[in-house]
């Protein structure tokens, strides 16, 4: 009797040290992670100069970029000279490097061969802020914090008024913010109210439009919207984009056509530069992807969206759904 009274009174605490166990392997992977994060030498330094008043020529020098983890370079030998407020759409198929090109341009890497230059200045040579208040991006999966809608808009230009706020917001199409119960107060993000992917998307470009940037890029954002607010945000950024220079990474011809002259990148290599109609007419590849998304348009079927990380609907792209379970931070 004695030794199942002892045996019962032992259960408890065996069990218990491997739920502690458990818990303290969890708790070292936590803490590795963060270690990991805070031993992360810092690469992006900032240069010595300022551009106060930039013009917005961008001009990519034979630019070049390998992943650090790579053994191949994923963009080989690019040029493209962009004139101050000229909009070039950038066009090619997944992973010819359109969004690792479009993240090179503020600085959230560094090429690996070649230069970046606005204005003739490399932008190594500039402060990292200063470049990025010159440089504003907004990506297709939309990075929103734990924090206000405001806040959230703010981060590139926190002294913006209310009204330039709306403003932006208006051009993003992201009127839905007047609905969410604290309008510009509510609390987004991980641990605030849930938001479908396109009205991340939407929220990004406002962010990015309300910098008021000399050169604005926009990788994808647009991937998630429905056809009817695509076109309505395209009209209202065709407004926007006058005077900026801008790079539009597109996948349809009506994003396209925002552009000045469109570049064609083929496995991280600019294959093709020119108008979309003379493109059109002389290079089978591009017809062959705006074409695939000229097919999707009409049929609208069920998946038409490549690449596109957002959640797509049964039968057409809409982000009115709710309840998105990823989350990117
Ligand atoms: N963080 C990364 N590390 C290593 N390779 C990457 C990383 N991100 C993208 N790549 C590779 O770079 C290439 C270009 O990718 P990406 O720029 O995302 O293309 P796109 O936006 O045109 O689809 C692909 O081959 C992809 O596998
Ligand atoms: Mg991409």
């Amino acid at each position: 009797m004695a030794f199942i009274t002892l045996m019962l009174s032992l259960i408890w605490p065996i069990a218990s040290t491997g739920f502690l166990l458990s818990m303290t392997q969890d708790a070292m992977t936590a803490a590795d992670r963060i270690c990991e994060i805070f031993d992360t030498p810092e690469t992006i330094l900032d240069g010595p100069s300022r551009l106060e008043r930039a013009q917005g020529r961008l001009t990519l020098d034979d630019v070049s970029f390998r992943y650090p983890d790579g053994d191949a370079d994923v963009l080989r030998h690019l040029s493209l000279d962009i004139a101050p407020g000229e909009t070039v759409a950038l066009v090619g198929g997944t992973g010819s490097g359109k969004t690792t090109l479009t993240a090179l341009v503020p600085r959230l890497a560094d090429v690996t061969g070649g230069s970046i230059r606005i204005d003739g200045v490399d932008i190594r040579e500039l402060e990292v802020a200063n470049l990025r208040s010159i440089v504003a991006t907004a990506f297709e999966d939309a990075t929103l914090f734990s924090m206000s809608v405001r806040e959230n808009l703010t981060l590139g230009r926190p002294e913006a008024t209310d009204q330039e706020i709306w403003e932006a917001i208006e051009v993003a199409q992201a009127g839905f913010v007047r609905d969410l119960p604290w309008g510009l107060d509510t609390r987004i993000g991980e641990q605030g109210m849930s938001l479908s992917g396109g009205q991340r998307q939407r929220l990004a470009l406002a962010r990015a439009v309300l910098v008021r940037p000399r050169i604005l890029v926009l990788d994808d954002t647009l991937s998630a919207l429905d056809m009817e607010t695509e076109a309505l945000v395209e009209s209202a950024l065709r407004r926007v984009l006058v005077g900026v220079t801008a790079i539009v990474v597109a996948h349809r011809a009506s994003t396209v056509l925002l552009a000045d002259r469109v570049a064609m990148l083929q496995e991280g290599a600019i294959t093709h530069v020119g108008t979309h109609a003379g493109l059109l007419a002389t290079v089978p590849e591009y017809r062959e992807l705006l074409s695939a998304d000229y097919n999707a348009e009409t049929a609208m079927g069920p998946g038409a969206e490549k690449g596109s990380g957002a959640e797509t609907g049964p039968g057409s792209r809409t982000d009115s759904d709710t309840g998105e379970g990823e989350s990117h931070e």
